[in-house]
């Protein structure tokens, strides 16, 4: 497919009425709705309870996850697991997934280095996360920085002037429509990555925590 030419889109590789995520995951594995499939080692699904009332949403899979085909198992994952616990979040009321589900990456030599999907990647993607949001019927979402946060809200979003309150979804985002979903609360902080980057590691954790307890507060 010459990449100036817009993705088909997951939509077609979704179950017309899928009954679980095992099920989704499944159909995910064999997904061409952009060119991202093409590079990537394999499909990242997501993974967690299949009711957990607390759904995190990332950007999309790093190389650690493109080669173990689970998300947030790299060094952002393991941080964002330490800010669950310490938020008081209940790990098994968790379910992790991400906006795009290829790792896309520009080969440097050897080294594979992130590339931030772009909207084209973000929209073809969107029906897996639909889908997964049919299924599991969350109470609240965690947006995970900005791409999750354009994902559900719209190109204008910002992560700083969002993070940390309650807002009802998707009524507030800015189609509502394209997410045929039951209204729930998101809420948006920081991605894990933004800390491991951050000069003053300790304060942005501090705020991530803050931000999480927020969540953990609502799911009480
Ligand atoms: N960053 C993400 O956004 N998702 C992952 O799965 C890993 C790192
Ligand atoms: Fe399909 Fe999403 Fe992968 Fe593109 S990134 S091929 S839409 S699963």
């Amino acid at each position: 497919m010459p990449r100036t030419e817009a993705p088909v889109g997951a939509q077609q590789w979704v179950p017309a009425e899928p009954t679980s995520i095992d099920q989704l995951k499944s159909a995910a594995a064999g997904c061409e709705g952009c060119e991202l499939y093409a590079d990537a080692t394999q499909t990242v699904f997501g993974r967690g309870a299949p009711h957990a009332p607390v759904v995190f949403v990332g950007e999309q899979p790093g190389d650690v996850e493109d080669q173990q085909g689970l998300p947030f198992v790299g060094p952002a994952g393991r941080l964002l697991r330490e800010a669950v616990g310490d938020a008081g979040i209940d790990p098994t009321d968790v379910y992790i997934t991400n906006a795009v589900k290829h790792f896309r990456f520009e080969l440097r030599g050897k080294r594979r280095i992130h590339q931030t999907p772009g909207p084209a990647h973000i929209t073809a993607c969107r029906p897996w996360l639909v889908a997964e949001f049919g299924l599991l019927k969350p109470k609240i979402v965690v947006i995970l920085g900005a791409t999750a946060g354009k994902v559900l809200f719209g190109p204008s979003f910002r992560v700083t002037q969002a993070r940390g309150r309650l807002m009802p979804w998707p009524a507030s985002a800015q189609h509502p429509e394209d997410f045929p979903v039951d209204e729930v609360q998101a809420l948006a902080t920081i991605h894990p990555s933004a800390v491991l980057r951050a000069d003053d590691r300790e304060t942005a954790y501090g705020g991530l925590v803050d931000d999480l307890k927020v969540a953990a507060a609502a799911v009480r």
